[in-house]
């Protein structure tokens, strides 16, 4: 039987809580569908910046970089904030996208029937929402030249950050989505600032022009502050949403709130070529950290993803998302998803549950 090479990385705050319940459940699967994973551990964020002086050691890019995958949790506190730049968590987070040129971020916002009543939305509004976010990740204002804290002969400070896409940039990740869009509902709402920014008028140009490969998907363009608002007003409208790194980045945590909670979207992070990044939308949450309170299952589904994507078993990954499901219909719910009448548990007793129905 295959056996793959995965690399985990658990991060900071709840990461550990998270990825121990995410790893048990593939385990788990693996062994019932008669393949193997074999974990490697590396060190990334806080917990590296202590142990080795560096968020993004290069001992675990490398080992990254020889996986078949990389399942991630999360990095990140804020007793971090006033480290410089370089040194800081989130630096690991970029520096492995970029390491790896995971140019293509999926987030996928689908709501589960069992959870319609934990929205803050009315159920006629989110009911059936399945929707992509497909977010630009190597590129944008996130990555753009010049960038940084410049003096001036007078001695006053300007921060500097720059918003640039490139023609091969925009066509690379349009087909991404186009080519979703042709699995999906056939719908393609490219999401931008025309109006005002240079960079999204090129980036609509590419948008356009790629969109002419892909006959079958009806293309539309949305400016980012009325697609913010449209998606709570009424967010199935939309199949796949096309975006920049910065605008998919707010975007997706907006959408991520039709689901319930920030603690139910799990992502994909791909290249053209090579082991993908497969991690929870949300980050390390570190004002919950170590109390057993975390949903794990943003954790859970990432890894269904890495099955779907990376691995080839996409058998194995709907078994995972139907235990989840399943567990859901039962009423156990960790707090972020809680309501009325439903019963209370922590991040440990949701992987039990969820590993018991596997
Ligand atoms: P966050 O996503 O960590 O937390 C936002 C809120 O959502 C918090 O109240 C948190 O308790 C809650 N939450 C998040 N995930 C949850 C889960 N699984 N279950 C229950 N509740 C959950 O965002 P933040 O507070 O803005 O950032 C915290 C740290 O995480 C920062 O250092 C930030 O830079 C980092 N971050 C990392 C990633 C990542 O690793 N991919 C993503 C976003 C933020
Ligand atoms: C995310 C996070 C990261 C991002 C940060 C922590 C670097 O918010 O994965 O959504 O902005 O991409
Ligand atoms: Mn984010």
């Amino acid at each position: 039987a295959r056996t793959y090479r995965i690399t985990a990385l658990a991060g900071d705050g709840i990461g550990p809580e998270i990825l121990q319940v995410g790893r048990a459940i593939l385990d788990a699967v693996a062994k019932r569908m008669g393949f193997g994973i074999q974990w490697q551990e590396g060190l990334i964020g806080g917990i590296a910046y202590e142990q080795t002086g560096d968020p993004l050691p290069p001992e675990t890019l490398k080992m990254a970089q020889d996986s078949d995958a990389v399942y991630l949790a999360a990095v990140g506190d804020f007793k971090y904030d006033t480290l410089p730049r370089e040194k800081r968590p989130e630096r690991a987070l970029l520096g492995l996208r970029a390491g790896l040129s995971l140019f293509a971020n999926l987030r996928p916002v689908k709501i589960l029937p069992q959870l319609v009543d934990a929205s803050s939305l009315k159920r006629e509004v989110i009911e059936g929402i399945d929707l992509m976010v497909v977010r630009e990740l190597t590129g944008g204002i996130y990555f753009g030249q010049p960038k940084g804290i410049f003096t001036d002969a007078q001695g006053s400070r300007r921060g500097v950050n720059t918003m640039v896409y490139s023609e091969a940039e925009v066509d690379r990740i349009a087909r991404v989505a186009f080519d979703l869009a042709q699995k999906r509902g056939h719908k393609l709402c490219s999401v931008d600032k025309a109006n005002v920014l240079e960079v999204s008028q090129l980036w609509r140009e590419r948008v356009t022009a790629v969109a002419a490969e892909y006959p079958d998907v009806e293309l539309s363009h949305m400016y980012v502050d009325n697609a913010a608002m449209q998606l709570v007003r009424w967010p199935k409208q939309f199949d796949v949403i096309l975006t920049g790194n910065l605008f998919g980045d707010i975007l997706s945590d907006e959408a991520a709130m039709l689901t319930g909670s920030i603690g139910m979207l799990p992502s994909a992070s791909l290249g053209a070529s090579g082991p993908g990044v497969y991690e929870p939308v949300h980050g390390s949450a570190p004002d919950i950290a170590g109390q057993d309170k975390a949903n794990p299952i943003a954790q859970v589904l990432s890894g269904a993803m890495m099955l779907r994507y990376s691995l080839d078993q996409p058998e194995a990954a709907a078994q995972i998302e139907q235990a989840v499901e399943a567990v859901l219909a039962q009423g156990y719910r960790t707090g972020d998803i809680y309501s009325e009448g439903m019963t209370l548990i922590g991040c440990q007793e949701m992987g039990e549950k969820i590993l018991a129905m596997l």
